[in-house]
């Protein structure tokens, strides 16, 4: 077999057969077939797509390429969540130690933010003291002594999707359904959960603009999910306005604990319960009602055994960025838009976020949002707080939020509903 072979099948629209799939990610991990030819066969994919039947192989064959996790040992079921990423979304940070109070155990493996979108492990580390990186055998430990685990992904893991990702990035081929689905797909099943709850982001400041595109993306992955044996549901949920009050990495702890104090914004309440209950569901737990483990205080609890287990103090003050600059409301009336790829944005240019994967990211940094669309607001009253370690940087964040807050004398919002349909 040779690579060319390959890349003509896809370009001329064929399907790629179950030996060319898996002899092209093995050669391809293995620096057998070039950067280039992956590229070409890359772009080939996003132009012709891939059917059900190619896409499990590709994802089976990048599960391959690497270590699979085992956690069959635990005497608790295993469930996990992935969202593909938005503006706000802090839901993990409650989310794991919530569903790990109600009898499941979470191994979850997170991400870093890239652009404007923010990730788990940016967010975990302003914590003092907290690491990221385990061991497979320290994250055993942790998900037994504790329930749930929030790390980084370790090299062995999927390794063909890591070098294929990378690749992606740099040559204009991210925006393909079955390269995503099966990108994200082959990491969750390698990582060994039983059962996973997808949280597909719509909306300006999400990867799928519209609710079709989310769909078809959800149902891949679902599809993928369901054909490796992993009990898989995916729910669509809005991103068309940021989660919560609170984006930066810091400032979505400070929320976070809010949520698991029994406060906090009621959408990122309301999503990290209606995921809870699905994680459960898929789990075969659905007896436990994750409400009163925020209301009893259990959950809190997983929290601070989970951020200690790493290295972090849960008492310990977040990281406060330097300097601040609010802006205030230009008229009276309702707030009927904050577009919440704008705000995601500005967040990054004040620093929460990384313009290249080797660049730090400040952890004080970020946006606070003082009213939420649909609400009434007074002219002159704060409707964003920019925090920022550099006021350099405000010039910037504020061109991003040029246009992106709408107030209208009186009616509502177009809004997407928080979860649009369950998949
Ligand atoms: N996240 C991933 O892990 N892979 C993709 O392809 C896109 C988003």
């Amino acid at each position: 077999m040779d690579a060319i072979d390959v890349i003509v099948t896809k370009r001329d629209g064929h399907r790629l057969s179950p030996q060319q799939i898996d002899w092209v990610i093995d050669a391809y991990t293995r620096g057998e077939v070039a950067d280039e030819q992956m590229a070409a066969l890359a772009m080939a994919i996003v132009l012709n797509g891939m059917d059900r039947a190619e896409v499990t192989r590709w994802t089976e064959a990048m599960i391959r390429s690497g270590e699979r996790m085992d956690f069959s040992a635990l005497d608790r079921p295993t469930t996990d969540k992935h969202s593909t990423g938005g503006v706000g979304d802090k839901i993990t940070l409650p989310l794991a130690p919530l569903v790990a109070a109600c009898g499941a155990a979470v191994p979850q493996l997170s991400g870093r933010g890239l652009g404007h979108t923010g990730g788990t492990l940016d967010k975990l580390e302003s914590i003092p003291g907290w690491r990221a990186s385990l061991t497979p055998e320290q994250m055993l430990s942790v998900l037994r002594e504790v329930g749930a685990v929030v790390c980084a992904a370790g090299s062995g893991l999927a390794p063909a999707d890591r070098k294929l990702y990378a690749l992606r990035d740099v040559t204009g081929t991210v925006e393909s359904i079955p390269l995503i689905a099966s990108s994200i797909m082959s990491k969750k099943i390698a990582e060994g959960t039983g059962a996973l709850v997808l949280d597909v982001k719509v909306g300006s400041g999400a990867f799928m603009k519209t609710v079709e595109r989310a769909r078809e993306l959800a149902e891949t992955m679902v599809a993928i999910g369901t054909d490796h044996g992993v009990k898989t549901v995916a729910l669509l949920t809005a991103m068309d306005r940021p989660l919560g009050r609170a984006v930066g990495n810091a400032l979505e702890v400070a929320e976070a604990v809010e949520v698991l104090a029994g406060g906090g914004p009621p959408d990122v309440v309301e999503l990290t319960l209606t995921l809870a209950r699905e994680m459960l569901a898929a789990a075969g737990l659905d007896a436990a009602d994750p409400a009163d483990a925020l209301a009893d205080g259990s959950a809190m609890d997983v929290w601070r055994r989970m951020i200690r287990a790493q290295g972090g103090d849960p008492d310990a003050p977040l990281p406060v960025a330097r300097e601040s600059h609010t802006l205030t409301a230009p008229a009276s009336g309702v707030l009927t838009g904050l577009d919440a790829y704008a705000v995601g944005v500005a967040a990054w240019r004040l620093g929460a976020g990384r313009a290249r994967k080797e660049d730090p990211v400040s952890p004080g940094a970020g946006v606070v949002c003082h009213a939420a669309p649909g609400e009434e607001v007074r002219a002159g009253q704060p409707l964003l707080t920019l925090h920022t370690d550099e006021p350099a940087r405000f010039e910037r964040a504020l061109q991003a939020l040029d246009g992106a807050i709408t107030i209208e004398p009186e009616g509502s919002p177009d809004l997407l509903p928080l979860v649009i349909d369950r998949i």
